[in-house]
């Protein structure tokens, strides 16, 4: 192992923009939006990309890509495998945090909230969007099993693909999507010297959205 300080040395100083109270719009999906515009503008490949963090029945937390595939005044959507380690965490815990960082416009956000299945109905609008080879891929894959080798997914695909041809691939009933309803979405901008702004979102039971800013 070398014994180095690569780790240690690597330092950014943060001073592309600022987030002040004053800029920040009142509704924190239409701030996401607008950040998510400067993500598109700026070519960020895959700046939809979030980690995912949930905890299992008996109290461990994962964590793990997925992509953000729709956001609207409800919340955070993404598409998985219901069978899978995330899917069993979150029947066991309906809750979860997301973070999304855009490391090119020194900006990160994160949110937390209850997360529940969305209806089949918007699952399969979703699912039949996909290119057919995800959609086989899906069938494929037992998502989080242990599987002999590289040759089980191969053999899983041709199967399914004998088996769906000629046709449009369905949905399988172990898939869809989930929607985080967030309670709390923080806004994070980088700025020099580690005093970073951070615009706090939270969640009032009138479902306006109370705004803090937070130390950095
Ligand atoms: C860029 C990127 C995007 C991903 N998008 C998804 C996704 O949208 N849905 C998904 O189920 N897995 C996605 N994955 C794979 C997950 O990170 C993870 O490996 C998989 O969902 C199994 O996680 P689990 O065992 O915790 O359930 C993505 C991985 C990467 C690196």
């Amino acid at each position: 192992m070398p014994n180095d300080n690569r780790y240690a040395e690597l330092r950014e100083n943060y001073q592309m923009s600022g987030l002040l109270e004053a800029d920040a719009l009142d509704d924190p999906f239409e701030q996401f939006h607008r950040w998510f515009d400067d993500v598109l503008a700026a070519g960020i490949v895959e700046g939809n990309a979030m980690s995912l963090a949930t905890v299992s029945a008996t109290g461990e937390p994962d964590v793990r890509i997925v992509l953000l595939k729709a956001l609207d005044q409800r919340g955070f959507s993404f598409f998985t495998n219901y069978e899978s380690r995330k899917g069993k965490h979150l029947a066991a815990n309906a809750t979860a945090a997301i973070c999304f960082h855009w490391k090119e416009l020194e900006r990160q956000v994160r949110a937390t909230g209850t997360v529940e299945k969305v209806s089949r109905e918007e699952s399969e609008i979703y699912f039949n969007q996909r290119p057919r080879i995800s959609q086989i891929g899906a069938w494929a894959s037992a998502q989080s099993s242990v599987i002999e080798g590289r040759e089980t997914l191969e053999s899983a695909r041709r199967l399914h693909e004998q088996r769906f041809d000629g046709q449009s691939v369905p949905m399988p009933e172990f898939w869809g999507g989930y929607l985080l309803r967030p309670k709390e979405i923080e806004f994070w901008q980088g700025r020099p010297g580690r005093l970073h702004d951070r615009l706090h979102y939270h969640r009032q039971s009138d479902n306006t959205w109370r705004i803090s800013r937070l130390s950095p």
